[in-house]
């Protein structure tokens, strides 16, 4: 059966792209493979995780890279663009030419703590400023919008007393992230190859 072809933008630790190379192992990701992940950042150590995985991986930076991106994202045939952790906007006439094939995995509920401004640790310094008791993570389409397009899948994370920035982003990420992404690549993958 063909598998929906993967592209995975990342621009640090990688988690979550760990966290899709161990569904594709488990096989909780079975419609598409991960078949290239792209840094922005030389010194992500998400690119040690996609050597290891021995997924085909390099890096990309400068003024052109949306031109670059798009080159070889089509010459590797992909069919889907998966952000996780990455820490770059793109730009709207590069998400119109993927509609409904960019997801991203946000660290809040959306809408909720996003948009512009709010990327990583950021999000949840926020959430703890305002004082909430319930966060989470969010599955989204990519759109011009910045964490803008239809949500597919999100999941609540309790927020506690004692929390600092760091053990609320490592609850999240256990509990909502890591488990959602893998999910909603699945059923966007199975919809790619079904279409
Ligand atoms: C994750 O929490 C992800 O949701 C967030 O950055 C972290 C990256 O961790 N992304 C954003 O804030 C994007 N707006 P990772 O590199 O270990 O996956």
């Amino acid at each position: 059966m063909r598998k929906a072809r993967i592209a995975v933008l990342v621009s640090g630790g990688g988690t979550n792209l760990q966290a899709l190379l161990d569904a594709q192992k488990s096989g909780i990701l079975q419609s598409g493979e991960i078949s290239l992940v792209i840094a922005n950042n030389p010194k992500a150590y998400a690119l040690k995780r996609a050597e290891r995985a021995g997924v085909r991986h390099l890096v990309l930076t400068g003024a052109e890279f949306e031109a670059r991106l798009e080159e070889v994202l089509r010459e590797s045939n992909i069919d889907l663009i998966i952000l996780a952790g990455f820490m770059r906007i793109l730009s709207a006439g590069f998400t119109a030419k993927w509609p409904n094939r960019i997801l991203n995995v946000h660290p809040a509920l959306i809408p909720s703590f996003c948009g512009k401004g709010f990327y990583g640790l950021r999000v949840h310094e926020a959430a703890l400023e305002r004082g909430v008791k319930v966060t989470g993570a969010t599955v989204h389409f990519v759109n011009e919008i910045p964490d803008g397009g239809e949500i597919i899948l999100q999941k609540a994370v309790e927020v506690l007393p004692d929390d600092t920035p760091e053990t609320l982003q490592r609850r999240v990420m256990e509990e909502a992230e890591w488990i959602l992404l893998p999910q909603a690549a699945e059923r966007v993958s199975k919809g790619v190859i079904q279409a």
